[in-house]
């Protein structure tokens, strides 16, 4: 892996993903995504990862796709290289994502924190699709994520005037979890993956895919996945132990069964 750096953690069960291309403020090019995507997809297979975090540097998550790589590119040539195909193992992941934000998340970087399933910003974050500045629009859910994330008016905007939204508005707005100074980001997402890690894996899998089906479906389907998952959890180990523990009195013990 050049550009990104995967560790693991044991107990708890957490990976922590960094974004490493610092120079180019860790600009989202080909090799890039095609490493998260490998990264993902294997650690999504890990029985000793529960919780993924995501993560760039202090200055910035990611500026958006790498321009110097697609600029001269015909729409034919974009359509055949079909980059975006890879960004589709982010929403795939079956285990939870928890995007760590501080300094720039723009363009394809704002749409990836936005495909994570949580974010933990920085104060010093900067959310933004500048796309309208470079004469293009976002490509990897900006204007359908952004949209269902802060509303039509202010998803207009930003993606028809390009400007950034502060840490602090993208939190009024419900694009992130929590707005921390600049060196608790990346503890507090930690703090938030120890405590779903903790969890049932059975029971956070199946609630994270019934929230994300309400992002796909109409309320009737997305309601009859959700009862049919919440059913399931009933055939699993960890829902007995659950409530078995709740009715003694103690911490239950989780074994993603
Ligand atoms: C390639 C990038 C880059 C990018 C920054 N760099 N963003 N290279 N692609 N998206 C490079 C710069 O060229 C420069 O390298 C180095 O990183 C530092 O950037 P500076 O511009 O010198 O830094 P600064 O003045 O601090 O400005 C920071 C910035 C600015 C405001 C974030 O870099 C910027 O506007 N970047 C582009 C943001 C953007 O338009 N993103 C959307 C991309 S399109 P050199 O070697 O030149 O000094 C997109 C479409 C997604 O994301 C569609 C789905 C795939």
């Amino acid at each position: 892996m050049e550009f990104i750096k995967v560790t693991e953690q044991k107990e708890p069960q957490v990976a922590l993903i960094e974004l490493n291309r610092p120079k180019e403020l860790n600009a989202l090019n080909r090799q890039l995504m095609e490493e998260m995507r490998d990264a993902l997809q294997q650690l999504d297979k890990n029985d000793d990862v529960r919780v993924i975090i995501i993560t760039g540097n202090e200055q910035a998550f990611a500026a958006g796709a790498d321009i110097k790589q697609m600029a001269d590119k015909t729409a034919i040539e974009m359509l055949m290289i079909d980059q975006i195909s890879t960004w589709d193992q982010i929403r795939r992941t079956k285990k939870p994502i928890i995007a760590a934000v501080s300094g720039f998340a723009l363009g394809g970087g704002c749409e990836f924190v936005m495909t994570c399933d949580m974010v933990i910003a920085s104060e010093t974050a900067k959310f933004g699709q500048p796309e309208i500045k470079l004469g293009t629009i976002p490509g990897a859910g900006g204007t359908q994520r952004l949209t269902k994330a802060i509303g039509k008016a202010k998803a207009m905007e930003l993606v028809l005037t390009g400007r950034f939204l502060s840490a602090e508005e993208a939190h009024f707005y419900g694009l992130v979890n929590k707005v921390v100074p600049k060196e608790m980001y990346l503890y507090e997402a930690i703090q938030l993956a120890k405590e779903i890690a903790h969890l049932s894996p059975v029971a956070v899998q199946l609630a994270k895919e019934s929230i994300n089906r309400s992002f796909e479906t109409h309320l009737d389907e997305g309601l009859t996945l959700e009862r049919k998952n919440f059913y399931l959890t009933f055939s699993s180990e960890d829902q007995k132990e659950g409530m078995k523990a709740f009715i003694e009195k103690r911490i239950p013990e989780f074994k993603g069964k």
